[in-house]
Order: C-alpha cells, then structure tokens, then sequence
C-alpha cells in the first residue's frame, strides 16, 4: 500500500509507542497514529513521511479499545499538555510499568530485575506543583493556556486545567481578564514584539497557596502593578505576586530578573514533616499529592540507625537531605544554584537539622577534584537526583571508589537512569539492584518519576 501523505487508511492499533502514539503495521510499514490505542480499529489519514516513519491523524474510531475513556479535560487533543487522558487511569499504570520494564531490560540485558513496586495517584486529577501557562496573541484578544501539541507559537487557550490544583484556573481567567484590558499586546516569538509572556504558578503542597510569576518582555511596570489588586480580589489562595522579565527569544520561561510586587516572597510549606520556603523558581518535586509517598519511601528504604553519613548529591532546597537527616549522623547537600543552597541552609534551620551541610558546586567538579567525600565521614548513603540528562561521565569513577553500601537514584527519566546504571553496575558488580519504585507524578502523560535502590554486598 502507498502511503503518501493524505492517503486515508483503516487500521488496527497494535501498540503504544513510547511518546503515547497508536502504533499500527500495514504490510511491512510501521504508523504512527496520535490519539489511537491499542485495541483501537480506527480510521486515519496520512500527515508526514520522514525518514521512514509515517504518521497518521486519527478522523474515526470504528471500534473502541476496551481501555478507551472520555478525556475529563475539554481542551484534550489540542493541548500540548496530556497525550494519554483518552485511555483509562490504571491501562496508564501497567503500560507504564511495562515501558520501564522493557527500557531496564534493553540497558541491562540478562541482569535480573526486581519487580517494579508502582505508586499510583488516588485520584489522578489537579496534582501539578507548578504550572507553566503562556500568552498568546489572537485576533479576538489575548489568550492564556499551554502551547498547541507540537506548535512553538500557537497557543490552546486554557479555562479550567485538570492537572492543575482548581485555583489555578480561578487565576487564569482573572489574568486572562485583566491583560485583555491592559491595552498591551501578548509576545509574539515570530517577531519578537508584544509584552505579555508567561504565567508561571505554584502550588504548596500543604495548603494549596498559589505564588504567581508573571513574566513579560522589558516594559512598563505600571502595566502589571494595575494586575496586583483585582488578581489578589479574584483568588484568595494567591499568597505571593512577583513580576518577571524575560527578553529572550525562546518558547520556554527564561527569566532573566524578577521582583516581589506583593505578598510573601517565600511559599511557607510542608511535606512528610519537612518544613521548608520556597521562592518562585526553585524546584520542588512536581506533585502535590505524591511528594509525601517518595519521601516516606526513601526514609524506609534507607533505614537509619542514627549513626549514618548521607551525601544528597543534586539537592535542590534540601528536602531529601532534610527528610533523612532526624534519623541521620550527619548529612552533605550539593547543588549548583546558589540560591538553592542558601534555601537548603534556611530549611535546615527551619527543621533544626544542625547536622546538615550545604555545598554549592557541580557534583562533577567537587567528585572529580576529590573534594567532596572529604568533607566528612565516609557515605554510608548516596542520593543522587539528577536533572533529565542523568549523570555527568565524570561521576561516575569517584562516585564507586567510595563504595557506599546504599545509593538511592531518583529520576524523572528512566533512559538516562538506566544507562547510568548500566554503567556503576558493570563497573562495580558488588552492586545489585534491589527494588525499583515507579512514582507516577506525570499522569496522562507518558513520564514518570522512577526510584532506583542499589545496595553493594
Ligand atoms: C531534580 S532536581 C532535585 C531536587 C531535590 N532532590 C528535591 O527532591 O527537591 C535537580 C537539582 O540539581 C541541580 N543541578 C543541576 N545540575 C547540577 C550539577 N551538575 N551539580 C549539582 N547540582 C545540579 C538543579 O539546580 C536542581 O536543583
């Protein structure tokens, strides 16, 4: 069959590709159909032929998945924000579990593998920690929401998020009102022009108290401090109003500078009895209601008897070295952000963890001048934490030669995880990994935060 761009076809869905795409085998060619599931017979049209991959829209589902649900959120399809929100909560679950398996089994082949332990969300719905909205101009005024799936300009205008805790979308529609009166134009990234560029909201965890970054190109101040009463009036959760500015052309949040126009500059909050403050930009793990079962989880898997030195490497403001360091001997923050430390040190004193230190640095840089280990007893417990990409290969040598017996790896993306691991198994086999816990804090959406435990016996 020739499949050429705007030929229709009837399909069986085979499969789900790792992005969440329908996967479908005619003759010996492989389609790729966006919103389609496996079990799924559908009807679909040809869009893009590259490089042997060809991808299909899907116009008609003639025959429903059993798996197959309504998506809750009416922006569904569209929005760049959920691509699995068509298939049910725990099919979600079990293919996650499988992808995991299969992206173990691919890096680590003939390496027996614990069983995933997965973690699912009670109710899956209004759990983001932190939300990246984006303005966008159209000919009937300013809108707000989430980039259009795969589209660096076009923006889905947002009324109510699904994933978001609810006052967020109280405080979009309260924006949305007041920008489209403030006689300014949104950014445009094609040329460069218009004012209003980002709303970036956080979420506590505790409280469900809402910090608001606004980000706009240089320009009037004015503009936005005209926001501050009537956004504060609409949302009574909004605690914190800062104003950010961000002159780059990207289609993510740069921000360059920002201040506090009003409120607390700092999120009070608390998780699995840590204390902490957070600011605007800081990281704290992205689900409100999954952040608490990681902690305890890490707690149980590291069982201190008190006597334990800890080294939290990629710390972030802490909360990891200060969810262990009641129970520990003396625990070792590294972080890279120099403001992160300074928080670390601020949540430390908080929780009255006096046995903590916070050091700022590249973990690459302090492991490969062998700086860090020296800095007090030997790791009983290594945390690592990394951004997306995982390790840096420096890491790796000075990070076995300590031979620690526990080290606990956290991650956000099981392909860099798992060739890290490939890596400190093989090169040290005294290493075994022991358990595998799947958080999922990125529902209807093929991630996942994933905790590795190695032991060395
Ligand atoms: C995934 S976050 C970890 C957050 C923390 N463990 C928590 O639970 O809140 C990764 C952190 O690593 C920091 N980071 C990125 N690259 C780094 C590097 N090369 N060395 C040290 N820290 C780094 C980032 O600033 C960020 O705070």
């Amino acid at each position: 069959m020739d499949l050429k761009p705007g030929s229709s076809l009837w399909v069986e869905v085979e499969d789900l590709s790792p992005q969440g795409l329908g996967v479908a085998n005619v003759d010996t060619q492989t389609v790729w159909v966006r919103q389609a599931l496996p079990g799924d017979k559908v009807q679909a049209v040809v869009t893009r032929r590259r490089l042997g991959r060809i991808e299909a829209r899907l116009l008609k589902v003639e025959q429903p998945s059993p798996h197959r649900v309504l998506p809750l959120c009416r922006h569904f399809g569209p929005c760049g924000g959920c691509a699995l929100q068509h298939m049910d909560y725990p099919t979600q679950i079990a293919w996650k579990q499988r992808m995991l398996k299969a992206t173990f089994e691919e890096a680590l082949p003939g390496l027996p593998l614990p069983d995933i332990r997965v973690v699912p969300m009670t109710s899956p719905w209004h759990h983001r920690a932190k939300m990246e909205f984006t303005f966008g101009q159209q000919a009937n005024g300013i809108v707000l929401g989430l980039h259009r799936r795969g589209s660096f300009e076009r923006i889905v205008d947002i009324d109510c998020c699904e994933i978001a805790p609810h006052a967020v979308s109280a405080l979009l529609k309260a924006l949305k009102d007041h920008v489209n009166r403030s006689g300014l134009e949104a950014y445009r990234p094609k040329d460069h022009r218009g004012f209003w560029r980002y709303a970036i909201v956080r979420s506590s965890y505790s409280k469900g108290e809402l910090m608001l970054l606004l980000v706009t190109q240089d320009g009037p101040r004015s503009a936005v401090e005209a926001l501050v009463d009537p956004i504060f009036q609409a949302v009574p959760e909004l605690k914190s109003f800062y104003w950010g500015i961000a002159t780059k052309v990207s289609d993510v949040a740069d921000v360059q500078m920002f201040t506090l126009l009003r409120g607390t500059g700092m999120l009070e909050d608390e998780v699995a009895g840590i204390r902490f403050h957070v600011g605007p930009i800081q990281f704290v793990q992205p689900n409100v209601k999954l952040a608490h079962p990681l902690y305890e989880t890490i707690r149980t898997e590291v069982q201190l008897s008190g006597k334990e030195a800890i080294y939290d490497l990629y710390c972030g403001i802490g909360l990891i070295a200060l969810a262990l360091a009641s129970k520990a001997k003396w625990v070792c923050g590294v972080e890279s952000v120099s403001e992160n430390v300074r928080l670390a040190e601020m949540n430390a004193k908080l929780n009255g963890a006096s046995n903590t230190t916070f050091v700022w640095g590249k973990v690459e840089d302090l492991l490969k001048k062998s700086t860090l280990f020296k800095l007090g007893p030997a790791p009983d417990v290594i945390v690592l934490d990394p951004p997306r990409a995982g390790l840096h290969p420096d890491a790796y040598a000075p990070l076995l030669k300590t031979c620690a017996p526990t080290i606990l790896y956290l991650s956000c993306n099981p392909t860099s995880l798992a060739r890290d691991l490939k890596v400190l198994l093989e090169r040290d086999p005294k290493y075994r990994l022991q358990t595998v816990h799947l958080f999922d804090f990125f529902p209807h959406t093929p991630h996942a935060e994933v905790l590795a435990v190695l032991r060395r016996g």
